[in-house]
Protein backbone atom coordinates (compact mmCIF):
# COMPACT_ATOMS: atom_id res chain seq x y z
CA UNK A 1 0.00 0.00 0.00
CA UNK A 2 1.56 3.32 0.34
CA UNK A 3 4.02 2.30 2.74
CA UNK A 4 5.14 0.25 -0.42
CA UNK A 5 5.55 3.51 -2.26
CA UNK A 6 7.44 5.36 0.61
CA UNK A 7 9.68 2.79 0.40
CA UNK A 8 10.48 3.36 -3.39
CA UNK A 9 10.88 6.76 -2.63
CA UNK A 10 13.03 7.19 0.21
CA UNK A 11 16.13 6.19 -1.45
CA UNK A 12 15.95 9.33 -3.64
CA UNK A 13 15.06 11.49 -0.63
CA UNK A 14 17.77 10.33 1.65
CA UNK A 15 20.44 11.11 -0.69
CA UNK A 16 19.60 14.46 -1.23
CA UNK A 17 18.65 15.33 2.02
CA UNK A 18 21.54 13.31 3.59
CA UNK A 19 18.56 12.41 6.45
CA UNK A 20 18.42 8.75 7.89
CA UNK A 21 15.77 6.82 5.55
CA UNK A 22 13.98 6.10 8.66
CA UNK A 23 13.29 9.46 9.59
CA UNK A 24 12.08 10.62 6.30
CA UNK A 25 9.51 7.78 6.79
CA UNK A 26 8.64 9.16 9.92
CA UNK A 27 7.78 12.49 8.07
CA UNK A 28 6.52 11.63 5.19
CA UNK A 29 2.49 12.76 5.54
CA UNK A 30 -0.47 12.35 3.28
CA UNK A 31 -2.01 15.56 2.45
CA UNK A 32 -5.72 16.31 3.60
CA UNK A 33 -6.42 16.90 -0.14
CA UNK A 34 -5.32 15.49 -3.60
CA UNK A 35 -4.21 19.25 -4.39
CA UNK A 36 -1.38 18.72 -2.21
CA UNK A 37 -0.39 15.70 -4.05
CA UNK A 38 -0.42 11.53 -2.57
CA UNK A 39 2.29 12.49 0.01
CA UNK A 40 4.40 15.44 1.59
CA UNK A 41 7.40 16.35 3.05
CA UNK A 42 8.01 18.79 5.31
CA UNK A 43 11.46 20.41 5.04
CA UNK A 44 11.16 22.27 8.52
CA UNK A 45 13.40 20.52 10.23
CA UNK A 46 16.22 20.61 7.45
CA UNK A 47 16.08 24.30 8.21
CA UNK A 48 18.37 24.69 10.76
CA UNK A 49 20.91 22.90 8.99
CA UNK A 50 21.07 23.99 5.69
CA UNK A 51 20.80 27.74 6.60
CA UNK A 52 18.08 28.35 4.50
CA UNK A 53 14.44 29.09 4.67
CA UNK A 54 12.05 25.90 4.53
CA UNK A 55 10.11 27.51 1.27
CA UNK A 56 13.71 27.71 -0.68
CA UNK A 57 14.80 24.52 0.87
CA UNK A 58 11.52 22.49 -0.51
CA UNK A 59 11.95 24.72 -4.07
CA UNK A 60 15.47 22.83 -4.33
CA UNK A 61 14.09 19.51 -3.07
CA UNK A 62 11.37 19.29 -5.60
CA UNK A 63 13.91 20.22 -8.34
CA UNK A 64 16.41 17.64 -7.17
CA UNK A 65 13.83 14.99 -6.97
CA UNK A 66 11.93 16.02 -10.24
CA UNK A 67 15.45 15.20 -11.98
CA UNK A 68 15.49 12.16 -11.10
CA UNK A 69 12.56 10.74 -12.32
CA UNK A 70 11.19 7.90 -10.58
CA UNK A 71 9.14 5.75 -12.22
CA UNK A 72 6.48 6.39 -10.03
CA UNK A 73 6.38 9.89 -9.84
CA UNK A 74 3.87 12.50 -12.17
CA UNK A 75 4.91 15.48 -10.52
CA UNK A 76 6.91 16.58 -7.87
CA UNK A 77 5.44 20.42 -6.32
CA UNK A 78 7.00 22.69 -3.11
CA UNK A 79 4.11 24.37 -1.48
CA UNK A 80 5.71 26.75 1.29
CA UNK A 81 7.84 24.32 3.41
CA UNK A 82 6.43 21.03 2.04
CA UNK A 83 7.40 19.09 -0.94
CA UNK A 84 4.57 17.43 -2.33
CA UNK A 85 4.27 14.34 -4.48
CA UNK A 86 2.00 13.41 -7.47
CA UNK A 87 2.06 9.60 -7.74
CA UNK A 88 1.01 8.63 -11.12
CA UNK A 89 -2.73 7.32 -11.35
CA UNK A 90 -1.72 4.20 -12.98
CA UNK A 91 0.69 2.81 -10.93
CA UNK A 92 -1.04 4.05 -7.58
CA UNK A 93 -4.21 1.94 -8.56
CA UNK A 94 -2.13 -1.08 -9.37
CA UNK A 95 -0.19 -0.95 -6.27
CA UNK A 96 -3.87 -1.26 -4.59
CA UNK A 97 -5.08 -3.52 -6.18
CA UNK A 98 -2.26 -5.97 -5.27
CA UNK A 99 -1.77 -5.56 -1.94
CA UNK A 100 -5.43 -6.02 -1.92
CA UNK A 101 -5.30 -9.20 -4.43
CA UNK A 102 -1.90 -10.25 -2.55
CA UNK A 103 -2.28 -9.92 1.19
CA UNK A 104 -5.61 -11.67 1.95
CA UNK A 105 -6.65 -11.86 5.64
CA UNK A 106 -3.02 -9.69 6.22
CA UNK A 107 -4.56 -6.86 4.75
CA UNK A 108 -2.74 -3.43 5.99
CA UNK A 109 -1.03 -5.82 8.40
CA UNK A 110 2.80 -4.61 9.12
CA UNK A 111 5.37 -6.58 10.98
CA UNK A 112 7.14 -4.52 13.32
CA UNK A 113 6.07 -6.15 16.50
CA UNK A 114 7.64 -9.40 15.41
CA UNK A 115 9.16 -11.34 18.05
CA UNK A 116 7.06 -9.13 20.73
CA UNK A 117 4.86 -10.05 23.27
CA UNK A 118 2.20 -7.87 23.85
CA UNK A 119 0.16 -8.19 27.15
CA UNK A 120 -3.27 -6.67 27.71
CA UNK A 121 -5.20 -5.98 30.87
CA UNK A 122 -8.98 -5.76 29.06
CA UNK A 123 -12.63 -6.13 30.40
CA UNK A 124 -11.62 -7.10 34.08
CA UNK A 125 -15.08 -7.08 35.96
CA UNK A 126 -15.84 -7.95 39.44
CA UNK A 127 -17.15 -11.64 40.75
CA UNK A 128 -21.31 -10.61 41.45
CA UNK A 129 -21.35 -8.02 40.25
CA UNK A 130 -23.36 -7.52 36.51
CA UNK A 131 -21.04 -6.03 33.99
CA UNK A 132 -22.02 -2.08 33.37
CA UNK A 133 -21.97 0.67 30.53
CA UNK A 134 -18.47 1.35 31.85
CA UNK A 135 -17.34 -2.59 31.44
CA UNK A 136 -18.40 -1.83 27.72
CA UNK A 137 -15.56 0.48 27.34
CA UNK A 138 -12.86 -1.55 28.77
CA UNK A 139 -14.19 -4.77 26.74
CA UNK A 140 -14.50 -2.83 23.10
CA UNK A 141 -11.46 -0.31 23.44
CA UNK A 142 -9.37 -3.41 24.84
CA UNK A 143 -10.53 -5.58 22.45
CA UNK A 144 -9.69 -3.18 19.43
CA UNK A 145 -6.19 -2.60 20.65
CA UNK A 146 -6.01 -6.15 21.14
CA UNK A 147 -6.94 -7.14 17.54
CA UNK A 148 -4.63 -3.58 16.32
CA UNK A 149 -1.45 -5.46 17.61
CA UNK A 150 -1.97 -8.28 15.88
CA UNK A 151 -2.21 -6.67 12.75
CA UNK A 152 1.58 -5.43 13.86
CA UNK A 153 2.74 -8.37 13.98
CA UNK A 154 2.82 -8.83 18.24
CA UNK A 155 2.19 -12.32 20.10
CA UNK A 156 -0.82 -10.86 22.27
CA UNK A 157 -2.61 -12.34 25.47
CA UNK A 158 -5.42 -10.88 26.38
CA UNK A 159 -5.96 -11.01 30.23
CA UNK A 160 -8.72 -10.92 32.45
CA UNK A 161 -7.75 -9.59 35.86
CA UNK A 162 -10.63 -10.78 37.69
CA UNK A 163 -11.73 -9.16 40.47
CA UNK A 164 -12.04 -12.65 42.31
CA UNK A 165 -10.69 -11.63 45.86
CA UNK A 166 -11.41 -9.16 49.07
CA UNK A 167 -13.28 -8.97 52.23
CA UNK A 168 -16.25 -8.88 49.83
CA UNK A 169 -16.48 -12.63 49.31
CA UNK A 170 -16.31 -13.61 52.44
CA UNK A 171 -19.81 -11.35 52.94
CA UNK A 172 -21.16 -13.22 50.11
CA UNK A 173 -20.65 -16.42 51.41
CA UNK A 174 -21.85 -15.43 54.67
CA UNK A 175 -25.03 -14.16 52.67
CA UNK A 176 -25.25 -17.39 50.52
CA UNK A 177 -25.45 -19.66 53.21
CA UNK A 178 -27.84 -17.93 55.24
CA UNK A 179 -30.10 -16.91 52.35
CA UNK A 180 -28.94 -18.64 49.45
CA UNK A 181 -32.01 -21.94 49.71
CA UNK A 182 -34.47 -18.70 49.33
CA UNK A 183 -32.95 -18.04 45.87
CA UNK A 184 -33.16 -20.18 42.95
CA UNK A 185 -29.56 -20.68 41.95
CA UNK A 186 -30.09 -23.82 39.67
CA UNK A 187 -32.08 -21.55 37.22
CA UNK A 188 -30.87 -18.02 37.24
CA UNK A 189 -27.68 -18.52 39.24
CA UNK A 190 -25.92 -15.16 38.26
CA UNK A 191 -29.03 -13.14 39.06
CA UNK A 192 -29.52 -15.24 42.38
CA UNK A 193 -25.71 -14.07 43.46
CA UNK A 194 -26.45 -10.30 42.59
CA UNK A 195 -29.62 -10.54 44.75
CA UNK A 196 -27.85 -11.88 47.75
CA UNK A 197 -25.12 -9.02 47.01
CA UNK A 198 -27.46 -6.10 47.32
CA UNK A 199 -29.69 -7.54 49.86
CA UNK A 200 -26.04 -8.29 51.95
CA UNK A 201 -25.65 -4.69 51.42
CA UNK A 202 -29.11 -3.42 52.20
CA UNK A 203 -28.92 -5.72 55.85
CA UNK A 204 -25.54 -4.45 56.57
CA UNK A 205 -26.61 -0.94 56.78
CA UNK A 206 -29.45 -1.57 59.10
CA UNK A 207 -27.06 -4.05 61.01
CA UNK A 208 -23.11 -3.44 61.34
CA UNK A 209 -22.05 -6.49 62.29
CA UNK A 210 -22.59 -8.45 59.20
CA UNK A 211 -19.80 -6.56 58.29
CA UNK A 212 -18.09 -8.17 61.35
CA UNK A 213 -19.46 -11.94 60.57
CA UNK A 214 -18.41 -11.52 56.34
CA UNK A 215 -14.80 -10.48 57.63
CA UNK A 216 -14.86 -13.50 59.80
CA UNK A 217 -16.03 -15.83 57.25
CA UNK A 218 -13.39 -14.24 54.74
CA UNK A 219 -10.71 -14.98 57.06
CA UNK A 220 -11.78 -18.44 56.85
CA UNK A 221 -11.70 -18.02 53.10
CA UNK A 222 -7.72 -16.85 53.44
CA UNK A 223 -6.80 -19.70 55.20
CA UNK A 224 -8.19 -22.07 52.90
CA UNK A 225 -11.24 -23.78 54.62
CA UNK A 226 -12.50 -25.79 52.18
CA UNK A 227 -16.28 -25.08 52.75
CA UNK A 228 -15.85 -21.89 52.45
CA UNK A 229 -13.75 -22.02 49.00
CA UNK A 230 -16.03 -24.11 47.22
CA UNK A 231 -18.80 -21.39 47.71
CA UNK A 232 -16.03 -18.92 46.81
CA UNK A 233 -14.81 -21.31 43.30
CA UNK A 234 -19.21 -20.95 42.59
CA UNK A 235 -19.39 -17.56 42.56
CA UNK A 236 -16.50 -17.51 40.19
CA UNK A 237 -17.46 -19.81 37.98
CA UNK A 238 -21.17 -18.77 37.75
CA UNK A 239 -19.66 -15.21 37.04
CA UNK A 240 -17.47 -16.14 34.25
CA UNK A 241 -19.94 -18.31 32.54
CA UNK A 242 -22.84 -15.01 32.28
CA UNK A 243 -19.77 -12.94 31.42
CA UNK A 244 -18.38 -14.92 28.79
CA UNK A 245 -22.27 -15.09 27.33
CA UNK A 246 -21.66 -10.99 27.07
CA UNK A 247 -18.37 -11.27 25.81
CA UNK A 248 -19.73 -13.86 23.13
CA UNK A 249 -22.27 -11.37 21.71
CA UNK A 250 -19.27 -8.59 21.56
CA UNK A 251 -16.65 -10.70 20.26
CA UNK A 252 -14.49 -11.06 22.92
CA UNK A 253 -12.31 -14.06 24.07
CA UNK A 254 -9.44 -13.52 26.78
CA UNK A 255 -6.20 -16.05 26.16
CA UNK A 256 -5.63 -15.87 30.12
CA UNK A 257 -7.72 -15.41 33.24
CA UNK A 258 -5.60 -14.37 35.97
CA UNK A 259 -8.11 -12.96 39.37
CA UNK A 260 -6.98 -11.11 41.83
CA UNK A 261 -6.76 -14.18 43.92
CA UNK A 262 -4.14 -15.42 41.40
CA UNK A 263 -1.39 -13.38 43.73
CA UNK A 264 -2.37 -14.26 47.08
CA UNK A 265 1.30 -16.33 47.17
CA UNK A 266 2.89 -13.82 45.07
CA UNK A 267 2.43 -10.67 47.48
CA UNK A 268 4.49 -11.68 50.79
CA UNK A 269 7.60 -12.18 48.28
CA UNK A 270 6.34 -8.86 46.33
CA UNK A 271 6.26 -7.11 50.17
CA UNK A 272 9.92 -8.40 50.27
CA UNK A 273 11.43 -7.40 47.28
CA UNK A 274 10.13 -3.90 48.62
CA UNK A 275 11.50 -4.51 51.98
CA UNK A 276 15.12 -5.37 50.08
CA UNK A 277 14.52 -2.25 48.36
CA UNK A 278 14.05 0.03 51.17
CA UNK A 279 11.08 1.10 49.74
CA UNK A 280 8.55 -0.21 52.80
CA UNK A 281 7.62 2.40 55.29
CA UNK A 282 5.28 2.11 58.24
CA UNK A 283 2.14 4.66 58.77
CA UNK A 284 -0.45 4.50 60.98
CA UNK A 285 0.15 1.62 61.24
CA UNK A 286 0.02 0.40 57.63
CA UNK A 287 2.80 -0.39 55.09
CA UNK A 288 3.33 2.20 52.34
CA UNK A 289 5.78 3.16 49.67
CA UNK A 290 6.08 6.91 49.86
CA UNK A 291 6.04 8.79 46.71
CA UNK A 292 6.72 12.01 48.11
CA UNK A 293 9.38 13.34 44.92
CA UNK A 294 6.87 12.57 42.63
CA UNK A 295 4.20 14.57 44.48
CA UNK A 296 1.37 11.34 44.80
CA UNK A 297 -0.03 10.43 47.64
CA UNK A 298 1.87 7.03 49.29
CA UNK A 299 1.28 3.51 47.71
CA UNK A 300 -0.36 1.85 50.22
CA UNK A 301 0.98 -1.85 50.43
CA UNK A 302 -0.76 -3.59 53.64
CA UNK A 303 -3.70 -2.32 55.90
CA UNK A 304 -3.26 -2.11 59.61
CA UNK A 305 -5.46 -5.19 59.84
CA UNK A 306 -2.63 -6.95 57.77
CA UNK A 307 -5.44 -7.32 54.61
CA UNK A 308 -3.75 -6.44 51.13
CA UNK A 309 -4.66 -4.34 48.74
CA UNK A 310 -5.66 -3.89 44.88
CA UNK A 311 -2.16 -1.70 44.36
CA UNK A 312 -0.28 -4.71 45.98
CA UNK A 313 -2.06 -7.28 43.67
CA UNK A 314 -0.78 -5.27 40.62
CA UNK A 315 2.15 -4.83 41.62
CA UNK A 316 2.61 -8.50 42.12
CA UNK A 317 0.53 -8.65 38.33
CA UNK A 318 3.09 -6.71 37.07
CA UNK A 319 5.81 -8.30 37.97
CA UNK A 320 4.29 -11.88 36.82
CA UNK A 321 3.31 -10.41 33.65
CA UNK A 322 6.99 -8.78 32.47
CA UNK A 323 9.22 -11.23 34.60
CA UNK A 324 7.71 -14.54 34.26
CA UNK A 325 5.35 -14.76 30.87
CA UNK A 326 8.14 -12.07 29.68
CA UNK A 327 6.06 -9.90 28.23
CA UNK A 328 7.43 -6.55 26.29
CA UNK A 329 4.60 -4.18 26.38
CA UNK A 330 1.98 -4.05 29.36
CA UNK A 331 -1.27 -2.64 28.83
CA UNK A 332 -4.31 -1.74 31.05
CA UNK A 333 -7.44 -0.73 29.53
CA UNK A 334 -9.61 0.91 32.45
CA UNK A 335 -11.27 3.99 33.24
CA UNK A 336 -10.00 7.17 33.84
CA UNK A 337 -10.98 7.01 37.32
CA UNK A 338 -8.12 4.81 38.51
CA UNK A 339 -5.55 7.08 37.06
CA UNK A 340 -3.90 7.47 40.29
CA UNK A 341 -3.60 4.31 41.12
CA UNK A 342 -1.99 3.65 37.69
CA UNK A 343 0.96 6.01 38.22
CA UNK A 344 1.50 5.17 41.63
CA UNK A 345 1.79 1.55 40.49
CA UNK A 346 4.54 2.02 37.41
CA UNK A 347 6.41 4.61 39.96
CA UNK A 348 6.63 1.86 42.81
CA UNK A 349 7.99 -0.46 40.04
CA UNK A 350 10.51 1.93 38.48
CA UNK A 351 11.66 2.41 42.12
CA UNK A 352 11.94 -1.03 42.67
CA UNK A 353 14.25 -1.35 39.96
CA UNK A 354 12.55 -2.66 36.69
CA UNK A 355 13.42 -0.90 33.88
CA UNK A 356 10.22 -2.80 31.53
CA UNK A 357 8.16 0.08 34.33
CA UNK A 358 8.34 2.38 31.08
CA UNK A 359 6.61 -0.52 29.41
CA UNK A 360 3.37 -0.40 31.25
CA UNK A 361 0.82 2.17 30.08
CA UNK A 362 -2.83 2.69 31.48
CA UNK A 363 -4.98 2.89 28.39
CA UNK A 364 -7.09 5.14 30.31
CA UNK A 365 -10.59 6.27 28.85
CA UNK A 366 -13.82 8.32 29.66
CA UNK A 367 -17.52 7.96 30.77
CA UNK A 368 -20.34 7.32 29.12
CA UNK A 369 -23.33 9.98 29.22
CA UNK A 370 -26.52 9.12 28.45
CA UNK A 371 -29.46 11.07 27.45
CA UNK A 372 -31.80 11.81 29.68
CA UNK A 373 -34.74 9.40 30.00
CA UNK A 374 -33.56 6.89 27.26
CA UNK A 375 -32.18 4.48 29.25
CA UNK A 376 -34.30 3.16 32.25
CA UNK A 377 -31.96 1.38 34.98
CA UNK A 378 -33.28 -1.18 37.51
CA UNK A 379 -31.36 0.00 40.22
CA UNK A 380 -29.53 3.49 41.33
CA UNK A 381 -27.75 4.86 38.63
CA UNK A 382 -26.19 1.39 37.29
CA UNK A 383 -26.82 0.90 33.83
CA UNK A 384 -26.23 -2.77 32.67
CA UNK A 385 -24.23 -3.83 29.62
CA UNK A 386 -26.82 -6.28 29.19
CA UNK A 387 -29.80 -4.21 29.13
CA UNK A 388 -27.76 -1.79 26.54
CA UNK A 389 -27.07 -5.07 24.52
CA UNK A 390 -30.29 -6.64 24.14
CA UNK A 391 -32.18 -3.36 23.53
CA UNK A 392 -29.84 -2.54 20.70
CA UNK A 393 -30.83 -5.92 19.31
CA UNK A 394 -34.10 -5.70 19.77
CA UNK A 395 -34.58 -1.77 17.81
CA UNK A 396 -32.10 -3.20 15.55
CA UNK A 397 -34.66 -6.03 14.56
CA UNK A 398 -37.94 -3.51 14.27
CA UNK A 399 -35.98 -1.50 11.78
CA UNK A 400 -34.33 -4.55 9.95
CA UNK A 401 -38.22 -6.14 9.84
CA UNK A 402 -39.05 -3.00 8.06
CA UNK A 403 -35.90 -1.94 5.86
CA UNK A 404 -35.18 -5.72 4.22
CA UNK A 405 -38.84 -7.88 4.91
CA UNK A 406 -37.71 -10.04 2.22
CA UNK A 407 -35.03 -11.90 4.56
CA UNK A 408 -36.46 -15.04 6.39
CA UNK A 409 -36.29 -14.74 10.27
CA UNK A 410 -33.89 -16.83 10.60
CA UNK A 411 -31.62 -14.23 8.70
CA UNK A 412 -33.26 -10.55 10.48
CA UNK A 413 -32.60 -12.40 13.68
CA UNK A 414 -28.64 -12.51 12.69
CA UNK A 415 -28.82 -9.24 11.33
CA UNK A 416 -30.22 -7.59 13.80
CA UNK A 417 -27.55 -8.94 16.26
CA UNK A 418 -24.46 -8.30 13.92
CA UNK A 419 -25.84 -4.63 13.82
CA UNK A 420 -27.44 -3.52 16.73
CA UNK A 421 -24.06 -4.85 18.48
CA UNK A 422 -21.82 -3.32 16.13
CA UNK A 423 -23.88 -0.27 16.67
CA UNK A 424 -23.60 -0.29 19.95
CA UNK A 425 -19.31 -1.02 19.34
CA UNK A 426 -18.84 1.61 16.62
CA UNK A 427 -20.70 4.36 18.72
CA UNK A 428 -17.72 3.80 21.38
CA UNK A 429 -15.06 3.68 19.17
CA UNK A 430 -15.97 6.25 16.84
CA UNK A 431 -14.84 8.40 19.82
CA UNK A 432 -11.59 9.71 20.99
CA UNK A 433 -11.48 6.74 23.80
CA UNK A 434 -9.90 10.03 26.46
CA UNK A 435 -13.68 11.83 25.93
CA UNK A 436 -16.55 11.02 27.69
CA UNK A 437 -18.89 9.39 24.89
CA UNK A 438 -22.23 10.59 24.50
CA UNK A 439 -24.93 7.79 23.98
CA UNK A 440 -28.44 8.84 22.00
CA UNK A 441 -30.24 5.81 20.48
CA UNK A 442 -31.29 7.12 17.63
CA UNK A 443 -27.54 8.12 16.47
CA UNK A 444 -26.18 4.95 17.44
CA UNK A 445 -28.65 2.98 15.47
CA UNK A 446 -28.85 5.45 12.41
CA UNK A 447 -28.10 3.90 8.87
CA UNK A 448 -27.22 7.16 7.32
CA UNK A 449 -24.85 9.08 10.38
CA UNK A 450 -21.42 8.52 11.50
CA UNK A 451 -22.48 5.18 12.59
CA UNK A 452 -21.51 1.26 12.62
CA UNK A 453 -24.47 0.33 10.73
CA UNK A 454 -23.87 3.08 7.92
CA UNK A 455 -20.24 1.29 7.47
CA UNK A 456 -22.26 -2.13 7.21
CA UNK A 457 -24.37 -0.69 4.83
CA UNK A 458 -21.88 0.52 2.34
CA UNK A 459 -19.89 -2.28 2.76
CA UNK A 460 -23.27 -4.53 2.13
CA UNK A 461 -23.46 -2.34 -1.10
CA UNK A 462 -20.10 -3.26 -2.24
CA UNK A 463 -21.26 -6.95 -2.22
CA UNK A 464 -24.66 -6.48 -4.04
CA UNK A 465 -22.77 -4.70 -6.97
CA UNK A 466 -20.34 -7.74 -6.44
CA UNK A 467 -22.76 -10.31 -6.98
CA UNK A 468 -24.75 -8.36 -9.44
CA UNK A 469 -21.56 -8.54 -11.60
CA UNK A 470 -21.31 -12.19 -10.92
CA UNK A 471 -17.83 -13.12 -12.10
CA UNK A 472 -14.73 -12.76 -10.47
CA UNK A 473 -12.88 -10.28 -9.68
CA UNK A 474 -10.08 -8.86 -12.12
CA UNK A 475 -6.76 -9.33 -11.42
CA UNK A 476 -5.81 -5.73 -13.07
CA UNK A 477 -7.90 -2.43 -13.69
CA UNK A 478 -7.45 -2.23 -17.71
CA UNK A 479 -8.10 1.63 -17.51
CA UNK A 480 -6.72 4.38 -15.47
CA UNK A 481 -9.49 5.65 -13.09
CA UNK A 482 -9.36 9.27 -13.25
CA UNK A 483 -12.35 10.74 -11.93
CA UNK A 484 -12.11 13.03 -8.71
CA UNK A 485 -13.87 10.57 -7.15
CA UNK A 486 -12.02 7.71 -8.02
CA UNK A 487 -8.80 9.14 -7.43
CA UNK A 488 -9.81 10.05 -3.90
CA UNK A 489 -11.46 6.95 -2.83
CA UNK A 490 -8.21 5.03 -4.42
CA UNK A 491 -5.97 7.14 -1.86
CA UNK A 492 -8.01 6.86 1.13
CA UNK A 493 -8.04 2.94 0.60
CA UNK A 494 -4.12 3.55 -0.10
CA UNK A 495 -4.00 4.57 4.05
CA UNK A 496 -5.20 1.38 5.66
CA UNK A 497 -2.36 0.32 6.63
CA UNK A 498 -0.72 3.71 7.79
CA UNK A 499 -4.11 4.04 9.50
CA UNK A 500 -3.68 0.66 11.17
CA UNK A 501 0.08 1.48 12.27
CA UNK A 502 -1.07 5.39 13.37
CA UNK A 503 -3.93 4.02 15.64
CA UNK A 504 -2.05 1.05 17.35
CA UNK A 505 1.00 3.65 18.28
CA UNK A 506 -1.89 5.71 19.62
CA UNK A 507 -3.71 2.68 21.36
CA UNK A 508 -6.36 4.31 19.83
CA UNK A 509 -9.63 3.13 17.46
CA UNK A 510 -11.17 6.26 16.76
CA UNK A 511 -8.45 6.73 14.38
CA UNK A 512 -9.27 3.49 12.38
CA UNK A 513 -13.14 4.27 13.39
CA UNK A 514 -13.34 7.64 11.74
CA UNK A 515 -10.99 6.17 8.68
CA UNK A 516 -13.67 3.79 7.71
CA UNK A 517 -16.34 6.79 7.59
CA UNK A 518 -14.26 8.70 5.52
CA UNK A 519 -14.08 5.86 2.96
CA UNK A 520 -17.94 4.86 3.57
CA UNK A 521 -18.29 8.85 2.43
CA UNK A 522 -15.83 8.80 -0.16
CA UNK A 523 -17.47 5.97 -1.61
CA UNK A 524 -20.72 6.89 -1.39
CA UNK A 525 -19.82 9.97 -3.83
CA UNK A 526 -17.88 7.55 -6.21
CA UNK A 527 -20.97 5.14 -6.77
CA UNK A 528 -23.35 8.47 -7.00
CA UNK A 529 -21.01 10.05 -9.58
CA UNK A 530 -19.37 6.92 -11.94
CA UNK A 531 -21.67 4.36 -13.08
CA UNK A 532 -19.83 0.25 -12.50
CA UNK A 533 -22.11 -1.80 -14.42
CA UNK A 534 -22.89 -1.23 -18.72
CA UNK A 535 -19.84 0.97 -18.73
CA UNK A 536 -17.58 -0.32 -21.33
CA UNK A 537 -15.59 -3.30 -20.23
CA UNK A 538 -12.48 -2.03 -19.32
CA UNK A 539 -14.00 0.97 -17.06
CA UNK A 540 -16.44 -1.18 -15.81
CA UNK A 541 -13.63 -3.99 -14.48
CA UNK A 542 -11.58 -1.53 -13.28
CA UNK A 543 -14.36 0.17 -10.80
CA UNK A 544 -15.35 -3.00 -10.07
CA UNK A 545 -12.12 -3.79 -8.63
CA UNK A 546 -11.92 -0.55 -7.15
CA UNK A 547 -15.12 -1.76 -5.24
CA UNK A 548 -13.83 -4.70 -4.48
CA UNK A 549 -10.99 -2.95 -2.34
CA UNK A 550 -13.48 -0.42 -1.14
CA UNK A 551 -15.20 -3.62 0.40
CA UNK A 552 -11.93 -6.01 1.85
CA UNK A 553 -10.72 -2.28 3.21
CA UNK A 554 -14.27 -1.83 4.94
CA UNK A 555 -15.02 -5.76 6.02
CA UNK A 556 -10.93 -6.02 7.46
CA UNK A 557 -11.23 -2.68 9.33
CA UNK A 558 -14.57 -3.57 10.94
CA UNK A 559 -13.14 -6.60 12.24
CA UNK A 560 -10.11 -4.79 13.63
CA UNK A 561 -13.21 -3.16 15.57
CA UNK A 562 -14.53 -6.50 16.28
CA UNK A 563 -17.57 -5.59 14.32
CA UNK A 564 -19.17 -8.48 12.07
CA UNK A 565 -19.48 -7.42 8.31
CA UNK A 566 -23.41 -8.85 7.42
CA UNK A 567 -23.97 -9.73 3.83
CA UNK A 568 -26.97 -8.52 3.55
CA UNK A 569 -29.23 -5.85 5.49
N1 LIG B 1 -11.77 -5.09 38.29
C1 LIG B 1 -11.46 -3.70 38.06
C2 LIG B 1 -12.75 -2.90 37.84
O1 LIG B 1 -13.76 -3.46 37.45
C3 LIG B 1 -10.58 -3.49 36.87
C4 LIG B 1 -9.25 -4.20 36.92
C5 LIG B 1 -8.26 -3.59 36.02
N2 LIG B 1 -6.97 -4.25 35.99
C6 LIG B 1 -6.03 -4.13 36.91
N3 LIG B 1 -4.92 -4.82 36.75
N4 LIG B 1 -6.15 -3.34 37.95
O2 LIG B 1 -12.75 -1.71 38.08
Amino acid sequence: MLTAIKEKIVGDLAQETSLPETEILNLLEVPKSLDHGHLSLPVFSLAKQLRKAPPIIAQELAGKIGARQNPLIEKVSAVSGFVNFHLKPREFQDILLQAVHGAGDHLGHRTVGQGQTLIIDFSSPNVAKPMSIGHLRATVIGQAILNLAKTQGYKVIGLNHLGDWGVQFGKLAWAFQKWGPEYDFSARPFESLFQIYVRFHEEAEKDPSLDAAGSLVFKRLEEGDPEIQAIWKRFVDISLKEYGRLWGLLGVQHDLVRGESFYNDRLKPTEKLLEAKGLLEESEGAMVVRLDEEKLPPCLIRKSDGASLYATRDLASAIYRMEELKCDLNLYVVGEDQTLHFRQVFRVLEKMGFAWAKNCHHISFGMYRFKEGRMSTRKGNVIFLEDVLSKAIDMMKTIVEQKNPSLSSGEKDTVARQVGIGAVIFNDLANDRVKNVDFDWDRVLSFEGDSGPYVQYMNVRCLSVMRKYGKPIPKQMPAVLTTEWEKELIRLLMNFEDVLSGAFRQFKPHVLAGYLLDVCQAFGQFYHHCRVLGEAAEVEQSRMALIYCTHQVLEKGLKVLSIEAPQAM
